[in-house]
């Protein structure tokens, strides 16, 4: 039976195998999908291992999507653009291509959530690996303008060098912001230890669309803090979770598997719903 994985540290509380294998059963495709948690300077030899034992692709995911881009033997455009990778493809030739289906994800899920992009403005919180995926993505889309700021700004003013040549990305310190924004994106950890990135309530208004990239059996302290200011519409980082792997089951298969079904049973699983 074909064999994919997801590698990462600590990787116990990874969703992926729980997704792929749905996707798997709804496309009727025979494979099986598992775990690996390498010790973080051994991941380059558990990466070789897998593929020469007849691993067919695996997801990469934190810490080591760095480490990732620099061993595969080709990239795909975005995965150079983002720098780093999130899924690993062996080609029928023996190549590994490396490809980072995490900007896309996003992108995917928020016009799941019915949230426009064209035309407007889009402020990305936080610089790194994350925000860096999601620039190009974005970008495609045609916002009118897209501000990064970050609580190191000299990080931001380099990724809005790095992305200026694909669309209007500006770097903005948190005390610089105006608004009117129509979409915030957090891209920070800061939701991990429960903390907040330094933003100003007077951002937020009713209409705005505030998306966590982090997630939780209930709201990120982002969500409830923008919820507590007025923002009606909220969403956390689930659906990125989903589409991301939907995007690389279609990388791997050729099969481009249904969500919805799959994030209902997701949340079910995590006990949100
Ligand atoms: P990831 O790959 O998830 O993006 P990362 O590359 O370590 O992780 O980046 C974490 C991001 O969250 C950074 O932009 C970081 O800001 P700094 O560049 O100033 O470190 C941001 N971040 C983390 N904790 C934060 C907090 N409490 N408030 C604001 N920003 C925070």
């Amino acid at each position: 039976m074909d064999r994919y994985l997801v590698f990462g540290h600590p990787v116990r509380h990874s969703k992926s195998p729980f997704i792929h294998t749905l996707f798997a059963r709804q496309t009727q495709q025979e494979l099986e999908y598992g775990l690996a948690e390498p010790a973080v300077d051994e991941f380059a030899h558990a990466l070789r291992t897998f593929f020469d034992q007849g691993g067919k692709g695996c997801n990469v995911t934190v810490p080591f999507k760095g480490q990732a881009f620099t061993l595969v033997d080709r990239l795909s455009p975005r995965a150079k653009r983002a720098g780093a990778v999130n899924t690993i493809k062996l080609t029928d030739d023996g190549v590994l291509l490396g490809d980072n289906t995490d900007g896309a994800g996003l992108v995917a899920d928020l016009k799941s959530h019915g949230v426009t992009l064209a035309d407007s403005r889009i402020l990305l919180l936080g610089a790194g690996g994350a925000a860096r995926g999601a620039l190009a993505p974005l970008l495609a889309e045609l916002p009118s303008e897209l501000v990064i700021a970050n609580r190191t700004h000299a990080k931001a003013q380099q990724l809005a060098a790095e992305f200026h040549d694909l669309g209007p990305v500006t770097a903005q310190t948190y005390e610089q912001l105006a608004g009117p924004f129509d979409l915030v994106i957090n891209s920070t950890s800061a939701s991990l230890q429960g903390e907040l990135p330094p933003l100003t309530p007077a951002l937020i208004h009713t209409d705005i669309a505030i998306y966590d990239m982090m997630y939780g059996a209930s709201d990120t302290a982002f969500i409830s803090w923008a919820k507590q200011h007025g923002a009606r519409q909220t969403m956390d980082g689930l659906g990125m979770l989903v589409e991301q792997a939907a995007e690389a089951f279609t990388v791997w298969r050729g099969i481009r598997p249904g969500t919805k079904q799959v994030l209902r049973e997701l949340k079910r699983n995590l006990g949100v719903i």
